[in-house]
């Protein structure tokens, strides 16, 4: 139901809508896609960038936000911490509560160590669980990890770590068995053969998916095995720094009580970083598809501890975010609308790009059409153009968006817009960080003990990330992450704990002149609008 706004660019698009179903839109040259990140992909927009001053990445660029909280005080600078008497002791400390969590959680479990999970919300309150279109996996006759790595390896523009991306794509058939084995309700074919589909960049059928709320039912599944198990959960606690022993080897975390502020150690043999994203971290003021939680908190407290970033100046944004109406601004739209054949269509009707150019590519040509062609539809909230869901009925037949997509179908009708039969409006929304802590195949950062799994890793998808392949990466490294953390758990010796890297942290923001009052990691977002630092 739009407002009398939107009724002459309405018009246009159902105009052309019976025209633009059967058109074909070209794919772009390696030149044309080159040419149009440069000019319109936030990562391109240098002024956007600061240069890191401190640490093992001084002197690469990367967002300004994220240079601040690089930048920034320890949280616990100038307070006293007993070190001594740990509220915790185990074999492997899991930082995070989300998918990379939940499965390094059930591997280290399943290989006899002792398992803390500390979560900043609770378990389960992750992307993962945001997470709508799908995992890929090359298990079908026509396909092979081997055309899944090229897939993924060009949309990453060469860029990828390729032993973590060969590591990605051959684990991928038996995660998803993996899945399935646990209870993931993929959806399948009568005769039980799972139902796949396309993404952006990819040259096989191999996004296996449930309707579209993929991740919930990954997360949900994950969940649940981690409380059957009765691994120790727990919530509303925030790791605020690593703990190292006197030899530099992670050795715990100093954890924060959310609801009480109180503060606790948690000793450990190993340590596993899961933490997610960054979305929260609005880079360049974009909205976000990201859970409540993505600060980037897994980056500074790896960062502060010696760990290497990878890719940190790439981020990830989805060309179809809501746009409209204001309420669900930045929500995720997935890429399966695409996929199932809705098109990408401007104010005046015309379908502008390939619907299924990866999603860099995807997105920079939505910023184009909105800013430069000045073709976009103003939203009274901003700009975006025309995601044309009916095409989807017209192609797969009637009740097609009810059976594949009905998270996204609710999503609308609840602000009174029926997809089957009217247009959304789209705007690229801040998705994913494809870089990361610098990680080995074995999940492994630069600092001893410590490893790392999920989103909170850089390179294993380059510059740019396929539809899909996130899903995957928090199953395949997470899994990876608790079975080799706990391998390495058993010859372990810590020694006595110490917060002297804090320190010399400290010293180094000194010696580089750097004057701020920012704390981190970041913990929440700051919607406070007065812009007062909580
Ligand atoms: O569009 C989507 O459903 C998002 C998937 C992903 O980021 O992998």
């Amino acid at each position: 139901m739009y407002s009398e706004r939107f009724k002459a660019s309405l018009e246009a698009v159902e105009k052309n809508r019976e025209q633009n179903t059967g058109f074909e839109p070209q794919r772009m040259s390696a030149e044309q896609k080159e040419e149009i990140l440069k000019k319109y992909h936030p990562d391109h927009r240098e002024d956007k960038f600061a240069t890191l001053k401190v640490g093992k990445n001084k002197d690469d660029k990367v967002p300004t936000e994220l240079c601040d909280m690089l930048s920034a005080h320890s949280r616990i600078a100038g307070r006293s911490i007993d070190l001594d008497n740990p509220d915790y002791d185990v074999d492997v400390l899991i930082i995070g509560g989300g998918g990379a969590g939940a499965s390094a959680a059930i591997e280290a479990d399943n290989a006899g160590a002792s398992v803390l999970v500390v979560t900043k919300l609770r378990m389960g309150d992750a992307n993962t669980m945001m997470a709508e279109g799908g995992i890929q996996a090359a298990d079908k006759p026509n396909d092979s990890p081997a055309i899944h790595f090229i897939d993924a390896y060009g949309g990453g523009h060469f860029a990828a770590k390729r032993e973590l991306l060969s590591k990605l794509v051959c684990d991928a058939p038996d995660a998803v068995k993996w899945l399935s084995d646990l209870g993931v309700e993929f959806d399948k074919a009568p005769d039980g053969t799972m139902i796949t589909t396309h993404g952006g960049g990819t040259s096989r059928k191999r996004m296996h998916a449930a309707k579209d709320y993929s991740g919930a039912e990954i997360m949900r599944t994950l969940r649940d095995e981690v409380y059957n198990r009765g691994i120790t959960v727990v919530d509303f606690t925030s790791a605020i720094e690593l703990i190292l022993d006197e030899n530099g080897a992670a050795a715990g975390a100093v954890l924060l009580n959310m609801e009480t502020k109180e503060l606790l150690v948690a000793r450990a043999k190993t340590v596993i970083l899961a933490t997610g994203g960054a979305g929260r971290m609005h880079y360049q003021g974009f909205p976000t598809s990201n859970h409540y939680g993505a600060t980037a908190d897994g980056l500074v407290l790896g960062y502060r501890a010696g760990a290497k970033l990878l890719y940190a100046d790439t981020l990830q944004y989805h060309p179809t975010g809501a746009a409209f109406p204001e309420q669900i601004y930045g929500a995720l739209v997935t890429e399966k609308v695409r996929s199932l054949g809705a098109k990408l269509v401007n104010a005046k009707g015309e379908v502008f790009v390939h619907p299924l150019e990866t999603r860099d590519v995807c997105a920079a040509s939505i910023i184009r059409e909105c800013g430069e062609r000045n073709n976009g539809v103003d939203t009274g909230n901003g700009l975006g153009v025309w995601l044309d869901t009916p095409m989807i009925e017209k192609i797969g037949g009637a009740g097609t968006i009810e059976k594949r997509i009905p998270a996204m179908m609710r999503m609308f009708a609840k602000y009174g817009i029926d997809i089957r039969v009217e247009p959304i409006l789209v705007y690229p929304t801040l998705h994913y960080q494809n870089g990361g802590l610098d990680i080995t195949a074995d999940c492994m950062t630069g600092v001893e003990n410590l490893f790392a799994a999920g989103e909170v890793v850089g390179g294993i998808h380059g510059r740019n990330r396929l539809m899909g392949n996130s899903l995957l990466d928090i199953i395949v490294f997470g899994r990876s992450a608790g079975k080799n953390a706990a391998e390495k758990s058993r010859s372990v010796k810590t020694g006595k704990l110490t917060l002297d890297h804090v320190k010399k942290f400290e010293g180094e923001l000194d010696a580089a002149g750097i004057e701020t009052q920012l704390v981190s990691p970041k913990l929440l977002p700051d919607y406070n609008r007065k812009g007062k630092i909580l």
